[in-house]
C-alpha cells in the first residue's frame, strides 16, 4: 500500500509481517497496534502529548539498571502486571499477585523456625502455615522464597543499612507441608516516586502507597509456580493499592497473641519473646501443572 492513510495504517500494518512470522507473535503484535492505533484516534494525541509520553520512557530507562527496574514500576501501577496475572489464573490455587521489582534471586535457604526479625524493632510476627494440592494434600518439598521490607518501609537493595539478603529467605517444607519462620510485622510503604513512575501518579493525583505484605514464590514439582503476597487485614491502603495487587483471599488476620504464649520450642525466638506477638496462618494452594 503506498497511500497510507489514517483510517488503513492499522491494516497496512497487518500486513507488513513476514509469512514465517511466529502465529502468536503475530497475534500479540496484531492487538497493539489494533489498540494503539486507535488510542491514539481516539484520543487525537498532540505531538507535545507524544513527545513526552517519548520523554517519559526514555527517562524510565536511563533510571534503569539491576536494582532500579522502572518499567516494571511503571507497568504495575498502570494495572498491567496485575491483569496479566488475573488472565493467568487458574480457579482452585491461592491467587497471585504481583512480583514488584525488589524479589532478589539466590537468597540463602532458612530452617523451619527461623528468625528473620532480628534486632529490629516492632512487633514479632509468626507466620505459618500448609502449602497443599487443590485436594488440600500437604506438599512435601515446596520452597517458599519470602521477602518483605525492613520496618522503614525498604527493601535491602534500597537500603544501605541492610545486608543483601536481609528480609530475604527461603524455607522448604517437610513431610506435613508446613512452613513457619518469624519476621517482624510488615509496614505500608511507597514504592519508588523520584522518577517518570512518580511523576505519572502525581500527575493523576495518585498516592505511591502500598498496603503492607509479606510477598512469597512458592515452588514444587508438578505444581505451577505461585507469585503471590500476604496483606494485613488493618491496613489502611488495603483498598487502594497502587499497584492493584489485593485480592480478598489474599487479606488475613494478624492475631494478636497474649503475652506468655510464644512456642517454647521449634522457633530460633523461643523463650526470647516475652511480650504479646502477632500470628498469620495462611495456607497456600498450588494448582498442578497441564
Ligand atoms: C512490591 O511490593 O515490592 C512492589 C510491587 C510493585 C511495585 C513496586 C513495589
Ligand atoms: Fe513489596
Amino acid at each position: 500500500m503506498r497511500s497510507v492513510t489514517k483510517d488503513n495504517i492499522t491494516e497496512v500494518f497487518l500486513n507488513y509481517f513476514g509469512k514465517d512470522t511466529d502465529p502468536r507473535l503475530m497475534e500479540v503484535m496484531s492487538s497493539l497496534a489494533h489498540h494503539m492505533h486507535a488510542f491514539v484516534k481516539e484520543t487525537k494525541l498532540t505531538h507535545d502529548e507524544w513527545n513526552k509520553g517519548i520523554e517519559l520512557l526514555e527517562w524510565a530507562g536511563n533510571i534503569s539498571d539491576d536494582e532500579r527496574h522502572e518499567f516494571v514500576l511503571l507497568s504495575d501501577v498502570l494495572g498491567v502486571s496485575s491483569l496479566v496475572d488475573m488472565v493467568n489464573t487458574v480457579p482452585g490455587g491461592t491467587s497471585s499477585s504481583v512480583l514488584g521489582p525488589f524479589h532478589i534471586a539466590g537468597a540463602p535457604p532458612i530452617p523451619l523456625g527461623h528468625d528473620m526479625k532480628r534486632h529490629y524493632a516492632g512487633d514479632v510476627l509468626l507466620a505459618t502455615g500448609v502449602i497443599k494440592d487443590a485436594d488440600g494434600a500437604s506438599i512435601k518439598g515446596a520452597t517458599i522464597d519470602i521477602w518483605q521490607t525492613a520496618p522503614n518501609g525498604l527493601y535491602s537493595s534500597q537500603d544501605a543499612e541492610q545486608g543483601t539478603y536481609s528480609f530475604h529467605g527461603i524455607q522448604t517444607t517437610g513431610t506435613d507441608g508446613r512452613y513457619a519462620f518469624t519476621t517482624v510485622k510488615p509496614v505500608s510503604y511507597t514504592v519508588p516516586s523520584d522518577g517518570p513512575v512518580g511523576e505519572i501518579l502525581n500527575a493523576t493525583g495518585r498516592h505511591p502507597w502500598r498496603p503492607s505484605h509479606l510477598h512469597f514464590i512458592v515452588k514444587a514439582d508438578g505444581f505451577r509456580t505461585l507469585v503471590s503476597e500476604v496483606f494485613a487485614a488493618d491496613d489502611p491502603y488495603l483498598d487502594q493499592d497502587t499497584v492493584f495487587g489485593v485480592r480478598d483471599d489474599l487479606v488475613m488476620e494478624y492475631v494478636e497473641q497474649p503475652a506468655g504464649t510464644f512456642p517454647t520450642t521449634g522457633f530460633e525466638l523461643s523463650g526470647k519473646v516475652s511480650g504479646p506477638w502477632l500470628k498469620v496462618d495462611f495456607d497456600l494452594t498450588l494448582t498442578p501443572v497441564v
